[in-house]
């Protein structure tokens, strides 16, 4: 397999056999790391990460990749660049790519991502965007094959909003892992119909299914893996919270969901998670709309089924195995 050069935008753009791959080459990179075998394979290069909106694993997971890797790091903050305020993405673009030897990119439209990637010489990777979260997901998938020795068959399911970028990915990512995905979300959060159209066509080839579901129970029948996301993205305006919260107060993960599911059943969370009053908004949202605990109860949060921050390391070791494949 050789994905040298490539960029890492959206899994649309790759096999399942290349995400497959990725996957194994991170479980691999996890176990040297474990046993303190040093890799740094990549020693001497140069990576910029331009993050337009916060991030604690994703940040983190680049940086202390890149320095495993043997690469020395750039952080470009949301301030303190030139880019999109003098200077165009495809200027950028071409600036970084004639210093760097790889680019991340967190922000707004996949658009954004797309156009940085046209320009560059060198790889782009998509380190989130209001559409796609494809390095989320393969965290989240070696997370599952970790707890279940396989992706094949698997019942997935996703509860919340999921006509954002890390329900959409999920969905893509199951079609071409072979996971059955369900989204259980009320109809004007399903994701948008194309996406459905084409996941449904991936997903046929890969024997596995495809379901759109307002019915919680019914939904989350069987499941083996239980997801669920912020009901409020980044970017969004806080102004939403009452309509999402009054759209997705059923769809919460909680110990009912979970009784409901298979008995082997995990929980996963890309985070941040409002599972408690402990953060600024949560507890905002405490005193304006009386919740205490949104997309997932606390008691789910920390259960023996949860496997939320196993996921979050996870973002370490495949977020590696993208700079690694696509740098060497
Ligand atoms: N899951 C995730 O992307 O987390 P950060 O926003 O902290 O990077
Ligand atoms: N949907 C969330 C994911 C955070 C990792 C957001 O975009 O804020």
């Amino acid at each position: 397999m050789n994905l040298s050069g490539r960029d890492f935008l959206k899994l649309l753009d790759f096999t399942s056999e290349e995400i497959e791959y990725l996957i194994d080459v991170a479980a691999d990179l996890k176990a040297k790391k474990k046993n303190g075998e040093e890799h740094k394979y990549l020693q001497g290069k140069n990576v910029a990460l331009i993050f337009e909106k916060d991030s604690t694993r994703t940040r983190c997971a680049f940086e202390v990749g890149a320095y495993d890797l043997g690469m020395h790091v750039t952080y470009l903050g949301p301030t303190g660049s030139q880019m999109g305020k003098k200077e165009t993405i495809a200027d950028t673009a071409r600036v970084l790519a004639s210093m760097y030897d790889g680019i991340e990119y967190r922000g707004f439209g996949q658009d954004v991502v797309e156009e940085l990637a046209k320009y560059s010489k060198v790889p782009v990777w998509n380190g989130l965007t209001n559409e796609f979260h494809p390095t989320q997901m393969l965290a989240d998938m070696l997370t599952i094959k970790e707890e279940f020795g396989r992706l094949k068959g698997l019942n997935f399911v996703f509860l919340g909003d999921a006509r954002n970028n890390v329900g959409n990915s999920l969905m893509v990512a199951c079609a071409k892992l072979g996971l059955n995905f369900t989204c259980c979300a009320p109809k004007d959060l399903f994701p948008e119909e194309d996406l459905v159209k084409t996941c449904m066509e991936i997903a046929k080839e890969n024997e596995c299914t495809i379901t759109l579901t307002e019915d919680v129970m019914e939904g989350t029948k069987d499941a083996n893996i239980l997801y669920t996301d912020v009901w409020v993205s980044m970017g969004e305006p806080m102004e939403l919270w009452g309509k999402r919260i009054d759209l997705l107060k059923d769809y919460q993960v909680n110990s009912k969901v979970m009784v409901n599911a298979s008995s082997d059943a995990i929980f996963l969370h890309c985070l941040p998670s409002f599972h408690n009053t402990g953060t600024k908004i949560g507890k905002e949202i405490y005193e304006k709309y009386g919740l205490k605990e949104m997309e997932v109860t606390d008691e789910v949060f920390e259960s023996s089924a949860s496997r939320v921050f196993e996921e979050a390391e996870n973002r370490l070791h495949t977020i590696k195995a993208v700079m690694y494949e696509t740098l060497k």
